[in-house]
């Protein structure tokens, strides 16, 4: 994949997310002086800010192996095994959307992690047996949009969980101007700072229109990325200015348009703009709340003040300021 090049592989080369880094480096410190394997680790946070590079970087820091696969994939007791019974001592299995694994696969993981015990029924009927196996020890590293999604049981079997933050324009500046170096495309300070305050806190992000800008670049003007091209290729992409795509318009102006402002129910959202309940929560109101555009009340979604004055309209007279 095109992104193998410029994720970073040391925690080290990982930008922003402080407190997480400086508690892995202990943890991790730790664990290799004492020549275990790292504490099952459960990484939250909404998609794009680098939940499977910390996988990545935490394999690599602890010298082990890494093995990857995701809840949905994961359908059969024996998925899991096979998983399972593949790795070598100490390496790292990483669960993406830990959350959707079935409560069968859950209930094989439970010993999995406590005891590094593989306990499956294998056959059917009067022929099933219960077969039990010692594992060799591993870290589970589980990535998930929301902690809360996760069953208390399965949650509770992480000895380290880690939240991931939408970046900072800072940080985000760092990334884009680190991704350009590795795609060598120059761009100037004032380029990548257009790139990042237009990325949605997102490096996923930043570093596709860092692609896209680069594209624009090379066709339209003479390859290298400055402010001036930079907003010339966003716009062109419907990003705007705060960095809302068509999507995040397309919420704020349903919930403005057709229910006043809100409270509106996240159901009946997702019926009017035709996108699913899951996409809302996990994937576009996050940005949009930790922007004050929108809040999430008892009685439902509700856009701000300042969601009204991004589109240049007069503010319901009910219309309430972002905490
Ligand atoms: N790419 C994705 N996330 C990153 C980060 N935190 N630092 C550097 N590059 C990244």
């Amino acid at each position: 994949h095109i992104d193998r090049a410029i994720r970073p592989k040391r925690l080290a080369d990982y930008i922003g997310q402080l407190r997480v880094r400086e508690q892995l480096e202990i943890f991790i410190g730790a664990a290799r002086g004492r020549a275990e394997s790292l504490d099952h680790t459960l990484v939250f946070g909404p998609p794009g800010l680098g939940k499977t590079t910390l996988a990545n970087i935490i394999a690599e820091e602890m010298g082990v192996g890494l093995k990857s696969t995701s809840g949905p994939v994961l359908e059969r007791a024996g998925d899991l095994a096979a998983m399972l019974t593949n790795l070598q001592p100490g390496d790292v299995l990483f669960i993406d959307e830990i959350h959707r694994l079935s409560p069968v696969i859950e209930e094989i993981l439970y010993p999995a992690m406590e005891d590094f015990q593989l306990d499956i029924v294998i056959g059917e009927g009067p022929a099933a047996r219960s077969i039990k196996l010692d594992l060799p020890n591993f870290t589970l590293v589980g990535a998930t949009t929301r902690a809360g999604l996760l069953t208390s049981p399965l949650r509770d079997r992480f000895g380290i969980v880690q939240r991931l933050e939408f970046y900072n324009i800072d940080d985000l500046t760092e990334i884009v101007t680190r991704s350009a170096r590795l795609l060598r495309v120059e761009t100037d300070r004032a380029g990548a700072v257009e790139i990042a305050r237009r990325s949605r806190g997102t490096p996923r992000i930043a570093n596709r229109l860092l692609r896209r800008v680069r594209d624009y670049a090379e066709v339209r003007g003479n390859g290298q990325i400055d402010a001036d091209t930079a907003d010339m290729a966003l716009n062109m992409l419907h990003v705007d200015h705060h960095g809302l795509d068509h999507m995040d318009r397309r919420l704020l102006l349903a919930m403005i348009e057709k229910f006043e402002g809100g409270p509106v129910g996240v159901d009946s959202l997702a019926a009017a703009i035709g996108e699913e309940r899951d996409t809302i929560e996990d994937v576009i109101e996050p940005y949009l709340i930790q922007q004050g555009l929108m809040m999430r009340t008892a009685r439902g979604r509700v856009v701000t003040r300042q969601a009204w004055q991004h589109f240049d309209l007069a503010p319901d007279q009910h219309s309430v300021d972002a905490p």
